[in-house]
């Protein structure tokens, strides 16, 4: 069987399954180490409260890209101390940053779309390889209704860039569904979403939103389109 029949095979089994036994199933089904990686968002703790909480085999592992908000370290550091379990940091190839900065100075990402670009792969592209280097699985906090390039997403692909299976168990799940579970949960949140923040980034890229913008009309926005940093570029960017 073709890795695509498999992926679709799977992606029909999942179907209906509910978050946890979504997990148990996939964890069977796959082959090899699973990684989950967190920017500590919404449906991010969401993910984390889930693994942690039951114990599964997955590792959890953040790209900690030197540029986050005070406010995105501090609920890290309450995940942390809520679980008493480990989530890897991955920074920046310190020789890679060090020439990167002195060419281009630190807030280079504002000159122009090749510049951002550039700073993201520094950042987190290069990071996010190692992070997934030897393993089978990615596990992401993807949502349909975060944006347009996401809508048709679905819960298990093959991700060309990096050549691993990714798997997207939130999917379908809406904003509501999301804040319902982190409430009942009693899961730690970012404060920054009080403020008009949905979607966070690193600082200097990330604005909150007005009622009625779309939910990345925040992240990067200066430029006019193309709000994806390269994490999630498989399909259509
Ligand atoms: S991004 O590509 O625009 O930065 P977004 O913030 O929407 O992504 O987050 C989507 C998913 O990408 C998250 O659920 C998470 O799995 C992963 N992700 C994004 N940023 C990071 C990060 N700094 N560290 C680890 N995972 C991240
Ligand atoms: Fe650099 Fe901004 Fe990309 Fe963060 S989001 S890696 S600061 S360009």
């Amino acid at each position: 069987m073709s890795i695509y029949d498999k992926i679709e095979l799977i992606n029909k089994n999942l179907d209906g399954l509910s978050l946890l036994k979504a997990f148990e199933y996939i964890i069977k089904e796959v082959d090899g180490e699973i990684a989950f990686s967190t920017s500590f968002g919404q449906e991010d703790q969401v993910l984390t409260d889930t693994i942690f909480s039951n114990d599964l085999n997955v590792e959890i592992f953040t790209l900690d890209t030197g540029r986050l908000f005070p406010e995105t370290y501090e609920v890290f550091h309450k995940t942390l101390n809520k679980y008493k379990k480990s989530i890897k940091s991955y920074t920046p190839d310190t020789l890679q940053l060090e020439q990167f900065i002195t060419e281009k100075g630190p807030n280079s990402f504002y000159n122009s779309f090749e510049d951002r670009k550039e700073c993201c792969r520094v950042r987190k592209i290069e990071p996010l390889k190692r992070a997934l280097r030897g393993k089978r699985m990615w596990v992401t906090g993807l949502r349909a209704g975060q944006s347009e390039n996401r809508s048709a997403t679905p819960l298990l692909e093959w991700d060309s860039n990096f050549e691993i299976l990714k798997f997207n168990p939130l999917i379908n799940w809406s904003l509501e569904a999301v804040e319902a579970y982190l409430d009942e949960h009693k899961v730690p949140q970012n404060s920054l979403h009080k403020k008009g923040f949905v979607s966070i980034g690193c600082q200097p890229c990330t604005r909150a939103i007005e009622p009625g913008e779309d939910l990345r009309a925040g992240r990067w926005w200066w430029e006019s389109s193309k709000k994806e940093c390269g994490l999630h570029a498989t399909n259509k960017n």
